[in-house]
């Protein structure tokens, strides 16, 4: 075969290659192949010293060319390659505008912070005022200054989490930390930063050491309340929880005060709302009773007044503490407690 021929082999073959090629990346290995360094077309070149003298131009010629033509050839079939991915990328990222649109999920108040809201803001409307405290709290707070010494009976070592106790064997002191069992040491707080007239709501987090079954949670919220004046009676605080009671729960509704033990009020009483399910009839949700439970209170004991710094003689309050979870419960006939904190979206979104 004649160089002439072999060159014009070359020539053929690259240009079927190039037709062939689907990337830039096989051009650019059918251009090493024949145009590089050690390509074949190089390589002739490369020998041309080897012809004659009349040879040389008749090949040299040639084969520059073959290359120029190689080059534009693969130059063209790289610009080809590039309109026919843009043409794909076109046409499979297209929009189909008359597709429905995807709404963006919305999120909402969790119930137990919606329930909490309508809480505060019943009492807001009766003049009352805020505070929110530490979910780690103080013995002293929490039991102690609410008339419950570390000796009392009341206290029960196995309902509460300590962090940390300050007596080795055990015996509970006023210094020890602890997770707060409920929102009353907020009266504490408030009552030693604050001169009465007190109107007070303090909802937040509390915790005791239960396992959680339907209607226990280690977990859970209260809201509590107090006030404190001059010749605040046991009427006002029935008025007051009979104004709650009505307001969340339906204007028909009766209210109920049976007497109970608090340490840190006296007297003391629980306070029933007429069921919410029968009107008071009797049914399963309220035991057959006509009643339910909504919350604790009584008129703040002269105890609780002593430790901070506050005249019995001079002024008298009343205070109360409702479990969050428990009215949610009522109000959307839930049986489960621990529905509120699995964060169940197929439960959340109902409320
Ligand atoms: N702290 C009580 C509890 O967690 C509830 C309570 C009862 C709060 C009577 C009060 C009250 O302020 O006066 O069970």
């Amino acid at each position: 075969m004649s160089l002439i021929d072999e060159l014009k082999k070359i020539e053929e073959i690259s240009i079927k290659k190039i037709e062939k090629a689907q990337s830039g990346d096989d051009l650019e290995s059918i251009r090493v192949e024949v145009l590089g360094k050690k390509g074949s077309l190089t390589k002739i070149l490369q020998r041309l010293g080897d012809f004659t003298a009349e040879e040389r131009p008749v090949v040299g010629q040639e084969a520059n060319k073959i290359k120029r033509a190689i080059s534009d050839r693969l130059e063209n079939r790289q610009q080809e390659i590039q309109l026919i991915d843009l043409e794909k990328v076109l046409s499979e990222e297209t929009t189909d505008i008359s597709l429905p649109g995807k709404w963006p999920r919305i999120g909402h108040q969790h119930i137990l912070t919606q329930i909490i809201d309508e809480v505060t803001d019943i009492f807001l409307g009766l003049g009352y005022q805020v505070a929110e405290g530490p979910e780690v709290e103080l013995d002293y707070y929490n039991f102690t200054a609410l008339n419950t010494p570390p000796d009392h009976p009341a206290r029960s070592l196995q309902d509460t989490f300590y962090i940390n106790m300050k007596n080795k064997d055990g015996r509970p002191s006023k210094d020890d930390i602890l997770l707060r069992t409920h929102t009353s040491p907020m009266q504490i707080r408030v009552m030693e930063e604050n001169e009465p007239p007190l109107f007070y709501i303090c909802p937040g987090r509390t915790f005791r050491r239960d396992v959680a079954d339907p209607t226990h949670s280690p977990m859970f919220q209260q809201v509590e309340g107090f006030a404190v004046d001059k010749d605040i009676t046991f009427g006002d605080l029935k008025g007051t929880l009979e104004t709650f009671a009505k307001e969340m729960y339906g204007h028909d509704r009766d209210v109920r005060l049976r007497p109970h033990f608090f340490p840190f009020t006296e007297p003391s009483a629980e306070v029933d709302v007429s069921c919410i399910n029968c009107d008071g009839k009797g049914c399963r949700v309220c035991s057959h009773t006509g009643w339910l439970e909504i919350l604790g209170a009584g008129m703040i004991d002269p105890n609780v007044f002593k430790y901070v710094k506050i005249d019995p003689e001079k002024y008298s309050g009343f205070a109360f503490g409702m479990g969050v979870e428990r009215i949610a419960m009522l109000k959307y006939k839930i049986n489960d407690i621990r529905l509120f904190y699995e964060n169940d979206m197929r439960f959340l979104a109902q409320f």
